[in-house]
């Protein structure tokens, strides 16, 4: 199911890893906004217990990597710069249907946040692969199996909630969707951009 259609070149952490206090700025938000959706999804579905109790162990989980962050940038002496625009999310989540069923626009609400999450493993991946600093490598690597298990969090209750041959064929339109943005992004100083 994972599969992204355009894999991260691992040039681009060379570009990523240049800019520290950027790229680790970038990604606490990164954190806090995953902590964030999975609030909002609670909000929005509390209908469905499976979905309440599993995106609260995730904020609990995305919580602890947004301070794991801090505490990176505190003891480097770097800063937290100001949240910038994410054009990359902003542009997935404008592909979400209107439609005026629930059902409908759930299962694409957890498969754009599906998204996120495999496109930050891949980002963590990379970084994990190939940069020097053993604590960020380690950090990295970390990091990028717990988004694979976020990831698949999304796809199955996506799948549970409203149907598994609707999830999938919307999870492949997606997937040609997300690299179409990705293409335009590959080479920020941002974990996605
Ligand atoms: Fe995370
Ligand atoms: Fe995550």
């Amino acid at each position: 199911m994972f599969r992204l259609r355009l894999r991260t070149d691992p040039q681009w952490a060379s570009l990523a890893t240049a800019h520290p206090e950027e790229i680790l700025s970038d990604h606490a938000w990164c954190e806090q906004k995953a902590a964030s959706t999975a609030i909002s999804l609670i909000n929005q579905y509390s209908e469905f217990p499976t979905l309440v109790e599993a995106m609260t162990d995730l904020v609990r989980e995305e919580w602890e990597h947004f301070s794991r962050v801090l505490e990176i940038l505190k003891r480097r002496g770097l800063r937290l710069r100001p949240q910038r625009r994410d054009n990359y999310v902003n542009e997935l989540m404008a592909w979400r249907t209107t439609s005026h069923h629930k059902l409908d626009r759930l299962r694409d609400h957890l498969l754009v946040a599906a998204m996120v999450e495999a496109r930050s493993c891949d980002r963590f991946r990379v970084l994990s692969e190939n940069i020097s600093d053993p604590e960020l490598r380690a950090f990295y690597r970390d990091l990028m199996e717990s988004e694979a298990t976020h990831y698949t969090v999304f796809i199955t209750l996506a799948r549970e909630l409203t149907g598994r041959a609707l999830t999938d064929a919307r999870w492949t339109n997606l997937l040609d969707y997300e690299d179409a943005i990705i293409r335009k992004y590959c080479q920020g100083t941002a974990i996605h951009g």
